[in-house]
This record gives C-alpha cells, structure tokens and sequence, in this order.
C-alpha cells in the first residue's frame, strides 16, 4: 500500500474536477478568442469560471488574472509593485517561496531597490514592531508576506499585516498558495493589493492559478503576445486548466469546515503517535501549534542525521518530503533562517482529505522503526 503525504508539493486531482474538465479537453476546444460558437461557448466558460472564484472569495470578476500557477502570480505581483508602482523598498521574510524570493533578488540587481527581512522569534513569529519600524522608513514600500509557510505549516496574521501596511500607504502582497482552498477569503476586506493562488495545491490542475490583483492596482505584462486577460496574460487560455481550477475551488469552500476538522483530526493523530513512539522529538516552527500553522502541515525534526531515511520512506512505500536544515547539498532557507540544527533530520508531512488514519499510523509506525534501524 502507498502511501501519499506530500500534499503540500502537490495534490492529488478531485474525481468531480476531472469529470467538469474533460469536456474541454474532448469537446469544447475553440479558442476563446474566436468569433464562432466554438470560440463563444469556451470564451464563456473561462469568464464563469472567473465569475465563480471572484464570488468565492468576495472579490470582482476584472481582479482575477489566470496564471500558470503560482510561481508567475507572485512574479506579477512583485514586478507590478517595483514597475509600475515605484516600490524602492520591499519588506520580506527569510522564509518565503523562492518564487518570491527569487523575484525580488533578480530585480535588486536591475532596478535600485532595497530589502528588508521581518525579525521573528525562534519558531518563526515576526516581529510587528519591525515592520511598523520599516514601514516608517520615507521610501515607496511593498510587503511581501506568505499566508501560509510550505515547509512549517507557520500561518502569518495577514490581516494583521495588511492593516498596518494600509495605515502606511505602502503596498501588501500575499502568497497564498498553500492556504487558498483550506482557509475563506474576503477579499473585499482583507487590505491585499495582491495574492497568489495555485490549483494544483486544492486537488485542481497543475499549471493554472491566479494573481488577485485589487480593482485600482496596475499590473505588470511579464507576456507580450495576443492580448488576452484585458493584455495583462497573453496565450491562448489553458481552458479545462481555468474550468478545473474553479470546480477544485467550488468544492474546496463547499467542504471546508468538514475536511479542515478531518486533515486536523490526522495531523493531531501523527503528532500524537510520533511523541509516543520517538522520544526527541521536536516539530519545527509552530508546526506542532493548530492555531498557529497549516492543519495540512506537519514539519517534524528528529534530534540527530539521517540521510538516508526519506530515500527508506520511500522504499516503504510512503511518499514525504524532506526538509533537512543542511544536507547533502539539499539545503533548506527557511529552516536555516529558524536556526534549525543543521545536524538534524526534518521530515515534512502534509496532508489531504483523501488521507487515512490508517494510512497516518503505518506512516508512524514505519517512521519509528526506520529511526531505530539507521539509529544515528
Ligand atoms: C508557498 C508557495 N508559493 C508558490 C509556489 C509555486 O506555485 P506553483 O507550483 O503553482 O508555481 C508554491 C509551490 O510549491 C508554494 O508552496
């Protein structure tokens, strides 16, 4: 039996979204820009589609912009903020995606901006004082701060942070990627000028998502081509990814509650078994804290190396991820920024819907004989 706990990599694709998209791979495949009945019916689709996230999160259809996924949304964001808005200051954390990181790296190199990382706390807490104190700072700033951390399930108080931005005048992006789907949005409240989503972290398609960009934000082209997204995203649109996307999205926010009780219920269930069974062990960040982290993110730390435990995992037939503080040339930044001991072993597990409490005791079990057969 194989066993799948990286859900926070990638997810697998709900039934009922392959059933809504195949349609438009089979069917429905005129090009939405044409000017026939093909072209009109997926032309449709992709503004209902549209019309349906924007409801979902509170937000207007024209403040959605479909995007490859992810990694793009967080680069339009930024490069909006530093091209068009004349952001010269963008205040960070040490523990963003590289899709952010990354971005704001590449344009210091071009473009005369300055960059600042929030202070935290040993578990990854930021500093409100520090941002209140750049925040002060008489430059045109962007904040760029994740919802939710990929690899310690931290949660960050994006309301928190977006009012103190919106007091200041300055810019808020947030990368939302592993907490749309899992956690309600009103966007028509929350001080963002933009957010980043992903589908293929909610059981939608890969390689689709969205920048939410407010209504009044300018937006950057990164694509020059057809015009298509009012000229914002040229390409002909990845239809049955878009129609996939808002199915995966209808279903996430129809189920919430029930499915975020349950993912919480098996995360509680490993946390519980590996303190039982492995004495040491520790979780990373405010992994192990259900107010303060993803319900699908456990990052768990095993006091000494073992190198070749995932690759055993793995063997086993159980599918996590690694997250070592510094290892065999794998080195993890947002680990390292917590202080983690690099001498340690960090697991990631991450949960779905379609986990067992089954599946999270072998998971355990194995875990804890593996520890004991490559003792440190
Ligand atoms: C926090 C975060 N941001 C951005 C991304 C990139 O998203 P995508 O894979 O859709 O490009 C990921 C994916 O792992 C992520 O976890």
């Amino acid at each position: 039996m194989n066993i799948y706990l990286d859900n926070a990599a990638t997810t697998p694709l709900d039934p009922a979204v392959f059933e809504a998209i195949t349609p438009y791979l089979l069917n429905h495949y005129g090009n939405p820009s044409a000017q026939h009945a093909y072209g009109r019916h997926t032309r449709n689709a992709v503004e209902d589609s549209r019309a349906t996230i924007a409801q979902l999160l509170n937000a207007l259809p024209e403040e959605i912009i479909f995007t490859s996924g992810g990694t793009e949304a967080d680069n339009m964001a930024i490069i909006s903020a530093v091209t068009n808005a004349k952001a010269d200051h963008v205040i960070t954390t040490p523990f963003e995606h590289p899709a952010v990181l990354q971005t704001i790296r590449s344009l210091a190199q071009t473009r005369r901006i300055a960059i600042s990382y929030l202070r935290h706390d040993t578990h990854g807490n930021l500093d409100p004082d520090h941002l209140h104190y750049l925040l002060r700072t008489n430059m045109r700033n962007l904040v760029s701060v994740m919802h939710g951390n990929n690899e310690t399930g931290n949660l960050h108080d994006i309301e928190q942070i977006g009012r103190l931005t919106k007091h200041f005048g300055a810019l808020f992006h947030s990368d939302a990627v592993q907490t749309m789907g899992h956690y309600s949005y009103d966007l028509s409240k929350l001080p963002v000028q933009f957010l980043a989503a992903s589908a293929h972290k909610f059981h939608g398609p890969k390689g689709i998502g969205f920048l939410y960009a407010r209504k009044g934000t300018q937006v950057s082209r990164l694509i020059h081509g057809g015009g298509q997204e009012k000229g914002l995203r040229s390409g002909t649109e990845n239809i049955a990814g878009i129609v996939g996307l808002a199915k995966a999205l209808e279903i996430a926010y129809q189920e919430l509650e029930r499915d975020r009780k349950y993912i919480q219920s098996l995360k509680t269930r490993l946390i519980a078994r590996l303190t039982e069974t492995l004495p040491g062990t520790k979780f990373n960040g405010n992994s192990a804290d259900a107010e303060k982290s993803l319900y699908t993110v456990l990052s768990v730390n095993l006091p000494d190396g073992r190198p070749r435990l995932l690759q055993l995992l793995d063997e086993q037939g159980i599918a996590v991820s690694g997250a070592s503080a510094c290892s065999g040339g794998s080195f993890s930044h947002v680990l390292s920024a917590l202080g983690v001991d690099a001498g340690s072993t960090a697991i990631r597990f991450s949960f779905s819907k379609y986990n067992t409490p089954a599946e999270i005791d072998r998971a355990a079990e194995t875990l804890t004989a593996l520890c004991h057969l490559v003792a440190a």
